[in-house]
């Protein structure tokens, strides 16, 4: 395809794109449009790079990415596992660390062990599905919440939770623990399957400059 078509990202809002941003600065580029904060743009443009960057709330990049609406996507790796759409993963960039874990209290542990039937409450009913049923053989009940995920076993609407655990002060401030560990997360990009065809040496440049700073990093 010809170089003058735009290569659009798509960045989950907040402490990610901050990173991703500043990132992509170090292998030169930039987007001045996008520094300004009092700005209700929501696509930015580089036009000398023919790049196009827009914001949107994390479940929502994979979205874009798969059809299409953007080439690339920056967004956590639990929402990548939670949305399961179909893009190519195609760089680990290191940042946004955490650990996707199920917590309780340590009484729960027992139940866990002995495969009880308990109620599981998650932002990510998907993980927490897969993880119980696939992994552990185990059926529970799954309760899908939107945030402060940790109330779900203080008010006794659950026995556990699954979510993400980054320093563990929530937990620790809240009497909980982590019970086990279902897998490493980190912001990770990702391609549109018919872009990394159509677009393969831009896209492969783009990750091999990020993939290079990283190491050196
Ligand atoms: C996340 C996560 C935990 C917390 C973990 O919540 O769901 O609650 O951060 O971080 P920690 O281990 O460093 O304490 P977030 O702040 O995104 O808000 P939410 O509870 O509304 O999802």
């Amino acid at each position: 395809m010809s170089d003058d078509r735009y290569l659009t990202f798509a960045l989950c809002k907040g402490r990610l794109a901050s990173k991703t941003l500043e990132l992509l600065e170090q292998i030169g580029i930039t987007c001045e449009e996008m520094k300004d904060k009092n700005s209700r743009k929501l696509i930015f443009v580089n036009e000398e790079l023919k790049l196009r960057f827009f914001l949107s709330k994390g479940p929502d990049v994979p979205t874009y990415v798969e059809y299409g609406a953007a080439d690339i996507g920056v967004v956590g790796r639990d929402t990548i596992l939670e949305e399961n759409r179909n893009v190519f993963e195609v760089l680990d960039l290191g940042f946004g660390k955490c650990r996707m874990c199920v917590c309780g209290p340590g009484r729960a542990a027992e139940l866990l062990l002995h495969h009880e039937r308990i109620r599981v409450a998650s932002k990510y009913p998907n993980i927490a599905k897969d993880y119980f049923y696939n992994k552990k053989h185990q059926t529970v009940d799954i309760i899908k919440l939107n945030g402060s995920v940790e109330l779900g076993p203080l008010v006794e609407l659950s026995d556990v939770i699954v979510d993400i655990v980054e320093t563990g002060s929530t937990l620790k401030e809240n009497g909980l623990q982590v019970l086990e560990e279902i897998c490493p997360l980190s912001a990770r990009m990702i391609v549109n399957p018919v872009s990394m065809q159509m677009e393969t040496e831009r896209i492969k440049s783009l990750v091999n400059d990020i993939r290079k700073k990283l190491e050196r990093a």
